[in-house]
């Protein structure tokens, strides 16, 4: 039997940081993966996929209906998808390895194969070339989640199919049906529109992007519907089916809708598929989350959980700091994650990014605030790139000033959260951001105004 002082089960953006931070604080770590590649959905069907498709998209879209503005006259703009499929690839490829080589430098053991508790510090190791069993004085699930399925609506894979299935179609789907406009449904969305499918979205509540302000959800949709996605809200979904090369979507109190593909993207749940936890009696809560205190701890001593399986937004930099703090934890029995200054960002275009609280948060629990609003239309940096849609808002304590939620819709709006998160984490006031200085000219001077705004003295408008 192999033993450690650390065994990671899951190689996800979770997994692989809790591995390398507890090797860093001295630990005989290892980490049980069943996929060959490293890095998790994240890095292999997820995040970096679906960034390098967003990207060459966007690229191709502004050379067939953007530059013409620039003076930049070409002629005929060519799509070969093939190509940009491989390019992804190879983008997945050099982030995959990358992991490998992170796990080399920090001497972190690696198995590959399927995990399955034996009990709460033997884990089998299985699929892999031989099967292994494994001691651990700790273990860290970091399992991930898999894509949520609707009643009625079967993968097949192929016309009626996920995300990761909708990185790589073949050929540009005349229609593509989207089901659910979260980040997925509309960063994916946003791809086939782009390389030339008509999309239509539909979505079971009346607004998008569920979860992020409503106001700013309101503008995102004007944006999105103005560059040509279709929208149908308040549209339930019982069922889609395929015949032949067709796909068909039925919906209550509607039409069927008949098109070439079927994106489905109605949320992710946790994975916690065969890996034996009702052996060692770890508890679940009623959505299938491994259940964990402040500290990572499930209900079973020396055995924790981090990212995706456990509550909390299902973000890769979510289960980072997660994986970072639960490490620390272990070793030196202090590690924390400020879930408040988390960020969520929707790489559309523009990019949809916000921190903290809404609107409709504070509302709820009655806290009052103060509102800065600042419209990219009104920043020079925006202008000389010829990106006005958009804008931010910032929410600050009424008395206080402290700054308790921003709000971006705007170019680079998921960079430029990161100072409003830095803002947040160091307990900032919106008169702290609005006389920090911010270079001129630049999109984050608009972060500035906003800023200024809150109390009633912006400059540029
Ligand atoms: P999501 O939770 O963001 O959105 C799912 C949408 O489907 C919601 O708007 C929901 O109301 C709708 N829906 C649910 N049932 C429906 C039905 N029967 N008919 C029509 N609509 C229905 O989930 P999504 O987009 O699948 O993403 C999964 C996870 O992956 C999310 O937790 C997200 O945070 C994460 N993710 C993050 C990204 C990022 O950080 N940029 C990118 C992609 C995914």
């Amino acid at each position: 039997m192999k033993q450690h002082d650390l065994l990671v089960i899951g190689a996800g953006p979770g997994g692989y940081v809790a591995a390398i931070r507890a090797a860093q604080l001295g630990l005989d770590v290892a980490c049980v993966e069943k996929e060959k590649a490293l890095g998790g959905t994240c890095l292999r069907v997820g995040c970096i996929p679906s960034k390098a498709m967003l990207e060459s998209s966007e690229l191709y879209a502004e050379a067939r209906d953007g530059m013409s503005q620039h003076g930049l006259v070409f002629g005929d703009v060519g799509l070969d998808l093939k190509r940009m499929l491989a390019r992804k690839e190879k983008v997945v490829k050099t982030s995959t390895s990358g992991v490998d080589y992170l796990f080399k430098k920090n001497k972190i053991t690696r198995y590959l194969g399927h995990a399955r508790f034996l009990d709460a510090s033997r884990v089998e190791v299985t699929g892999s070339d031989e099967n292994t069993e494994i001691q651990a004085k700790q273990i860290i699930i970091a399992t991930g989640s898999k894509v949520a399925t609707l009643p009625g609506v079967e993968l097949d894979g192929d016309r009626i199919a996920s995300s990761t299935e909708a990185l790589s179609y073949d050929e540009v789907p005349a229609h593509l049906v989207v089901i659910g406009a979260g980040y997925i449904g509309l960063e994916m969305g946003s791809v086939w529109l782009r390389l030339g499918a008509q999309v239509t979205v539909l979505e079971y509540l009346d607004r998008i992007l569920p979860g992020m302000d409503a106001g700013m959800a309101k503008e995102a949709y004007k944006i999105f519907k103005k560059q040509g996605m279709d929208f149908e809200l308040g549209s339930k979904v019982t069922g889609a089916r395929v015949k032949g090369n067709r796909a068909f979507v039925d919906r209550e109190d509607a039409d069927s809708i008949e098109c070439d593909r079927v994106l489905v993207a109605v949320g992710r749940k946790p994975n916690t598929d065969n890996l034996g936890l009702d052996t060692i009696g770890i508890e679940l809560d009623d959505r299938g989350r491994i259940q964990v205190d402040d500290h990572f701890a499930t209900s079973v001593e020396n055995v924790y959980a981090v990212g995706d399986v456990i509550r909390g937004a299902m973000l890769a930099h979510k289960a980072e700091h997660e994986g970072v703090a639960c490490a620390e934890q272990i070793v030196t029995g202090y590690g924390h994650v400020n879930y408040d200054a988390i960020p969520g960002v929707v790489y559309t275009h523009p990019e949809v990014a916000s921190v903290g609280r809404t609107e409709e948060e504070l509302n709820d629990a009655g806290i009052e605030y103060r509102k800065g609003v600042y419209p990219f239309r009104a920043n020079g940096r925006a202008r000389a790139l010829g990106q006005l849609d958009g804008k931010v808002k910032i929410l600050a304590h009424a008395e206080t000033d402290r700054i308790l939620g921003v709000h971006i819709i705007g170019p680079r709006a998921g960079d430029l959260i990161a100072e409003a998160a830095v803002a947040i984490e160091f307990g900032a006031s919106a008169e702290d951001l609005a006389r920090s200085s911010h270079a001129h000219p630049t999109l984050a001077e608009a972060v500035k105004e906003a800023a200024l705004d809150v109390a009633g003295r912006a400059i540029n408008i």
